[in-house]
């Protein structure tokens, strides 16, 4: 999807569709608004019969389609909801819904109305971003197995008209860096969504090399024997079961300014997780082909530190292994040795997630000495169980981190939500036999035990933790709830969220 800027109005521009949102409207019969006579001119009058109908509401998600008479294509009504919880995501929500409604119309281009998508909650700025967003993202699909493919919306502009011609250098750098990063959201789907078959360790470094190479960062890559020499035990436990080795992928952006922070951003790549010796139910077992995302999510927020050059210097960690039963498979009962020297009780294999962290996440740390640590993982079920498929779980130990992603998620719209790590959990992870244990006896707060354990590889840097085994992918059922960017398949949830974080740190 191509996403331009352009000065005119967009009812005059050639374009096979022009999209402008529409307020919910009261109980009461109200006016046809002024704010949309420009529209109804172009329906000549059409639009004006169909509010009149109650044909029109302005409700989210209801798209209106009315073709021109004079043929130069369609007027597209979207509904924004009330005015008052009118936000820059119920934009996001609005262009998706526009470019999904039009999807087997034969509509290959969509002008939006800028100023039918700003008012006092949402600047021009924040509405243009959106609609770069929604376009993009919504328009998205995972085509690569399919043989034969319906065409949608290619191309999307943002019409300035005469509200806000005034601004399009401003508004030109801001659609063209969100379109960028929606972009890099779009690449990170295409990797998250590749079966287990495909995106094995090894093809995961083989992406980070690639990535490295397009944005002249540095790359290393451990493989099975490295891992071995650097006694990397969790990977080497979790990967023994696969004929595909486990790999520690490290990525390397050097930063935008020179007395810039260090930030290590670590994640799970299990590129499958049949839960090992103790094995999954078949139910539902394909989804845990997504149980790499937090992994590839890394690739796609080194991808953005580098094509922004973002301030802080940023480490990417990828802890990829296959998590599978077999001959060579790791067992419960085992006591693996990670990489800082702490001992790892197995109690269960299907809790494999955090034994690959803690390589990953001990080696940042003692490599580095980052200034601060991020990981994302699809850790648990007790994440979803809590909040959701649409929020992830946040477990932070410092304020100030903990409070700039929590702005980043309300400027990008991938929510979050903090949780408390206390000595309770810490006590649950404690081990008979090892250090700590992967598993508890006591299944409650099992989002939290889990970051309990995963600190004991961190110590003191100051640290967050987002699971986001709920918001990494969307299922045939929990779609039709889920805003309309979301596509069938992997979200690239944490992308734009920890890229908005990176890109915003020492500015302000
Ligand atoms: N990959 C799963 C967590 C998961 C569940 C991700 C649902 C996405 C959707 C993880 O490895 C796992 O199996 N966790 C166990 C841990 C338990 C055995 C302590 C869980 O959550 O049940
Ligand atoms: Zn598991
Ligand atoms: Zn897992």
């Amino acid at each position: 999807m191509r996403v331009l800027v352009d000065r005119r109005d967009g009812l005059t521009a050639v374009a096979d569709a022009c999209a402008s949102g529409v307020f919910e409207r009261g109980e009461k019969a109200e006016a046809f608004p002024r704010a949309l006579a420009r529209e109804d001119e172009a329906a000549r009058g059409l639009l004006k019969a169909a509010w009149e109908k109650k044909e029109v509401r302005g409700k989210r998600k209801e798209v209106t389609v009315l073709h021109r008479p004079d043929g130069r294509g369609r007027v597209v009504l979207i509904g924004l909801g009330p005015r008052e919880s009118f936000q820059a995501e119920t934009v996001r929500r609005a262009a998706a819904e526009v470019v999904k409604g039009l999807k087997g119309r034969g509509v290959r281009t969509v002008a939006f109305r800028l100023s039918a998508f700003v008012a006092d909650s949402v600047t021009s700025e924040a509405a243009a971003r959106a609609i770069a967003d929604g376009a993009i993202l919504g328009g998205y699909e995972f085509l690569k197995y399919k043989t034969t493919t319906e065409g949608g919306v290619e191309e999307a502009t943002v019409h300035l008209g005469e509200e806000h011609g005034r601004e399009e250098s401003v508004l030109k750098k801001s659609v063209s860096e969100e379109a960028d990063l929606a972009d890099t959201v779009v690449w990170t789907r295409d990797i998250a969504n590749l079966p287990a078959d495909t995106a094995t360790p090894e093809r995961l470094a083989e992406e980070a090399r690639g990535l490295a190479k397009e944005l002249g960062l540095k790359v290393t890559v451990f493989d099975e024997k490295k891992l071995a020499e650097m006694r990397c035990g969790g990977l080497l436990a979790v990967g023994g079961g696969s004929s595909h080795p486990p790999r520690l992928i490290v990525l390397e952006y050097p930063g935008g300014s020179k007395r810039g922070r260090t930030v290590a951003v670590v994640g799970k790549g299990i590129t499958f997780d049949s839960g090992g010796i103790s094995i999954k139910p078949a139910l539902n077992m394909s989804q845990m082909k997504f149980d790499k995302s937090g992994a590839v999510a890394v690739l796609g927020i080194l991808r953005a530190a580098a094509t922004f050059k973002v301030p802080p210097r940023v480490i990417g960690v990828l802890c990829a292994a296959e998590n599978l039963p077999g001959g060579a498979a790791y067992r419960p009962g085992d006591v693996v040795r990670s990489f800082n020297g702490k001992t790892i009780e197995v109690l269960n294999t299907d809790a494999e997630g955090r034994v690959v962290l803690s390589d990953g996440l001990g080696y940042v740390v003692q490599q580095y000495h980052p200034d601060e640590v991020i990981d994302l993982a699809t850790l648990t079920g007790a994440q979803v169980t809590a909040l959701g498929d649409d929020t992830a779980g946040l477990v932070a130990t410092d304020e100030r981190l903990a409070q700039g992603l929590l702005a980043a998620s309300a400027a990008t719209g991938e929510p979050i939500w903090r949780m408390p790590l206390t000595d309770y959990h810490r006590e649950l992870v404690k081990s008979d036999v090892a250090d700590v244990r992967n598993s508890t006896e006591l299944p409650p707060a099992g989002m939290l035990t889990a970051a309990a354990f995963l600190e004991t590889f961190v110590g003191k840097t100051p640290w967050a933790h987002l699971d986001i085994a709920g918001p990494a992918y969307t299922t045939s059922s929990t779609r039709k709830y889920q805003p309309a960017y979301q596509n069938a398949g992997a979200t690239a949830f944490g992308v734009r969220l920890v890229a908005r974080y990176l890109m915003d740190l020492g500015r302000s």
